[in-house]
């Protein structure tokens, strides 16, 4: 049986007043949403309605004890201006995933595609056709129930919002290989996509930018030996012809942009490596000069090119390699994902 959808359109579409040749990331809102309640133990009919700010009592526990997660999608335009999805039940399946961490009730699939799919139909018109740009999806959970006692809340909302974007980054990025802080720690919540990990890597990063970089890469928070991360985003290093990334743990979100370029990595026939990556490995090869790229891969910054990274006082320049990793694996997964090439995968999802 579909899911019965609650339609209220609207009364004054805003896409006259979006310059959709300048999109920023993430800042300009489309003209619906999707919002659901669970309440007395059940999700119920999910609503679509106008963007609109959302009323909460201040005892919410989202205030005060942050159950909040959400995900990261795109949709794109193909030129004859389908609408496209890539992996979306990846999304919905890791939603979920997060969701049992933090004691927030699972959100049935109908619901997350089904809504989704309602809410594109009605917005289609926000999907920028450009290249380079996509409609941010942005579908999020928090307690909306209310008391200050410290236990998970009774009433969740679970909201669909989304974003005609530009790129994230504006060029290249220089990071700050991190030896203090941490984003993650054994049998906490780093594999989830839980809005409290952001809020603690701020202040580092903001340490960070002080000293000139835009980015840290997260170290394992035990010995700070290893690499695991990039800002937002799963981390590749090129070292001679080979690329390695580390492997998923407790520690590191298990990056839908991650899984698909070790598969195209492989299909391409380049050498990957899943492995743990130790700083000093990577120090020891930028001195070598065998180091040739290091990048950051995800929904939002798709593949996004460090320049260099600064360590213990010292800067480590890249160098600029002619035929780069990044340049081909971006071009292979942004041409797969706005059906520019066949799709082997059935990655794709045509609306
Ligand atoms: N790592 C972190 C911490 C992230 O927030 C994201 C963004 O979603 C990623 C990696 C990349 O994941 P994905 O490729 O699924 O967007
Ligand atoms: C994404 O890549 O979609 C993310 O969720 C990163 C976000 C923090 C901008």
């Amino acid at each position: 049986m579909a899911l019965h959808i609650e339609i209220q359109h609207t009364k004054k579409s805003k896409i006259d007043s979006v310059d959709f040749d300048n999109l920023p990331f993430g800042s300009v809102y489309s003209d619906h949403m999707l919002e659901c309640d669970f309440v007395n133990g059940a999700w119920k009919t999910p609503v679509i309605k106008a963007y609109s700010p959302i009323s909460l009592d201040p005892s919410s526990k989202i205030f005060h004890y942050g159950q909040s997660i959400f995900e990261g999608m795109k949709a794109y335009k193909d030129a004859d201006e389908n609408t496209l999805l890539f992996r979306p039940l990846e999304n919905f399946k890791r939603l979920n995933k997060s969701a049992e961490r933090l004691m927030i009730p699972a959100i049935p699939e109908s619901i997350f595609m089904d809504g989704l799919k309602k809410l594109l139909e009605i917005d289609n018109q926000w999907i920028p056709k450009n290249e380079g740009s996509s409609l941010y999806i942005r579908p999020f959970m928090f307690a909306s129930g209310n008391g200050f006692h410290a236990s998970p809340a009774d009433a969740y909302k679970f909201i669909i919002c989304t974003a005609p974007s530009g790129a994230y980054f504006a060029g290249e990025i220089k990071v700050l290989i991190e030896e203090k802080y941490a984003r993650a720690a054994n049998g906490g919540v780093g594999f989830a996509k839980a809005g409290g990990n952001y809020a603690a890597q701020f202040y580092p990063t903001q340490l960070a930018i002080e000293k000139g970089y835009n980015q840290v890469i997260w170290t394992d928070d035990n010995t700070h030996e290893y690499i695991e991360e990039a800002g937002a985003m799963n981390i590749f290093i090129r070292i001679n012809d080979t690329l390695i990334t580390s492997p998923t743990s407790d520690r590191i979100l298990d990056g839908i942009t991650r899984k698909s370029i070790i598969q195209i990595a492989n299909d391409l026939g380049l050498s990957m490596e899943v492995r743990k990556i130790t700083v000093s490995e990577v120090i020891t090869a930028a001195q070598a000069g065998s180091l040739q790229e290091m990048f950051g891969a995800g929904t939002a910054a798709v593949i996004s090119p460090i320049s260099g990274f600064g360590y213990q006082n010292t800067d480590y320049d890249l160098p600029k390699v002619a035929a780069s990793y990044a340049s081909l694996l971006k071009k292979t997964i942004t041409d797969l994902q706005t059906n520019k090439t066949e799709d082997p995968y059935g990655w794709r999802v045509q609306l």
